[in-house]
């Protein structure tokens, strides 16, 4: 299903004409499809119905706290990182046994406030982390759950900055020392081994990562079970890829198809139920990633001897991914002119050079006062944006089929 499309000339987002939230709202606005991120609940259920399976919804792909509360509604869990999460977390109404936490760098009081809460598992990332949760959870007279995060050493062939499996990676327990460390665990006290877990990076295009990544997870959980380690749940971690290029196909110079839950489901369901334990998943970007895009309005247009600059009022401190990653965003007008295509650099206010939103883009000729929607900015979009050069953060609204309600109110000056 479609959520943005135009009809006649115009952009929509659900049945709502994009222009009538630009007027109502103002610029810069991130604005999310609700019913878009239901949809995509509602598949990865769908795609894994036939195992027990818990969605632990990435808060920090878009910690929105309209957001995080209607994952929390639909019955997902939640994959945290901070105290800032697990305080979101728990106001959200998850239930704390669906509540994962992975973090290379868990401080004392984190560990001691996720062990007062009861989450599900801690994720842990290293021998150290290990015995220090043993140490606290003992003084806290508590048995941690955990469940060991594996480096599989798979490179998942994305930007180097969202890479996350591979041993030169901070992230994890190195695979081949895994079963030593597990052991240690299991002579622990004050834990218990609940799982194992692989987050091996995030835009992931190829299911087959997946499968690759799972198999060498499935070998660790046979030889544990011969040592008569049981596992509980295979956390496969977050990452599914998708559509930066062409959500609005009418403008798009290359068409995408990222992975579906469903593929995502071939890959890995045959392996899962030959183990025999519980599913846990952590997507972030694939559920509120096309759900969501950035409204600006264009400032200026300016041509200097080697490039043609369209200046809009969002940048880099609202949408960082362009500069961070070189990350592309397809970028549309909000109506269809007609007009002819231009060569241009989509920037923004900041004063840097990086502040760009796109590159030597192709796209429609636009003028001072027309808008541009910025494209799949419902992940990593707001929770990345700051207040460089003291700029308010924008407002968040969601579209539900003919309406609109703000989420977070633009911020102020004051
Ligand atoms: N689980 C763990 C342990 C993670 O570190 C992440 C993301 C996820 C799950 C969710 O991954 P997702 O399904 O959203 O790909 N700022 C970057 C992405 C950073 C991802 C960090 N970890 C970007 O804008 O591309």
């Amino acid at each position: 299903m479609n959520f943005f499309h135009y009809d006649i000339d115009s952009l929509y987002i659900e049945d709502v004409p994009c222009q009538s939230l630009v007027e109502q709202y103002g610029t810069p606005l991130y604005v999310y499809s609700k019913n878009s991120i239901i949809e995509k609940v509602r598949a990865y259920n769908q795609a894994f119905k036939t195992i027990p399976h818990t969605i632990c919804y990435a808060l920090k792909a878009n910690s929105n706290p309209e957001i995080v509360r209607l994952m929390a509604s639909l019955g997902c869990g939640a994959d945290i990182v901070s105290c800032g999460e697990l305080a979101l977390a728990l106001q959200a109404g998850f239930s704390t046994n669906k509540i994962v936490y992975a973090s290379v760098g868990k401080t004392d009081d984190e560990i001691h406030a996720a062990l007062a809460a009861g989450i599900c598992a801690f994720n842990v990332e290293s021998r150290q982390e290990l015995a220090v949760i043993q140490e606290i959870a003992s003084s806290a007279g508590k048995i941690a759950p955990v469940a060991l995060r594996i480096n599989p050493d798979i490179d998942i062939h994305g930007h180097p900055y969202i890479s996350t499996g591979k041993s030169l990676n901070k992230f994890g327990v190195d695979i081949n020392d895994a079963p030593d460390v597990l052991k240690q665990a299991g002579n622990m006290s004050h834990i218990s081994i609940v799982g194992v877990h692989a987050h091996i990076g995030s835009m992931i295009m190829n299911p087959e990562y997946y499968t690759a990544s799972l198999q060498k997870l499935g070998t660790l959980i046979d030889a544990l079970r011969r040592e008569g380690v049981a596992i509980e749940h295979v956390d496969i971690g977050g990452g599914l890829g998708v559509n930066y290029k062409s959500m609005v196909p009418d403008f798009a110079d290359e068409t995408i198809t990222p992975p579906t839950p469903a593929e995502l489901a071939t890959a890995v369901l045959p392996l899962v139920q030959q183990l025999g334990v519980e599913l846990f998943m952590e997507p972030g970007r694939s559920i509120v990633g096309e759900a969501g895009m950035l409204l600006t309005r264009v400032l200026y247009t300016k041509e200097t001897r080697d490039r043609k600059f369209v200046i809009v009022d969002a940048g880099m401190n609202d949408l960082i991914r362009p500069s961070l990653y070189q990350a592309y965003h397809q970028i549309v007008p909000l109506h269809k002119t007609g007009q002819p295509r231009e060569v241009v650099d989509v920037v923004g206010p900041i004063c840097e050079t990086g502040d760009f939103l796109a590159q030597k883009r192709s796209m429609p000729t636009v003028e001072r006062g027309d808008f541009l929607a910025v494209m799949t900015a419902g992940a990593y979009g707001y929770s990345l944006a700051s207040n460089y050069n003291l700029r308010p953060r924008p407002a968040e609204i969601w579209v539900d089929g003919t309406t609109s309600e703000i989420i977070r109110e633009r911020e102020s000056i004051d």
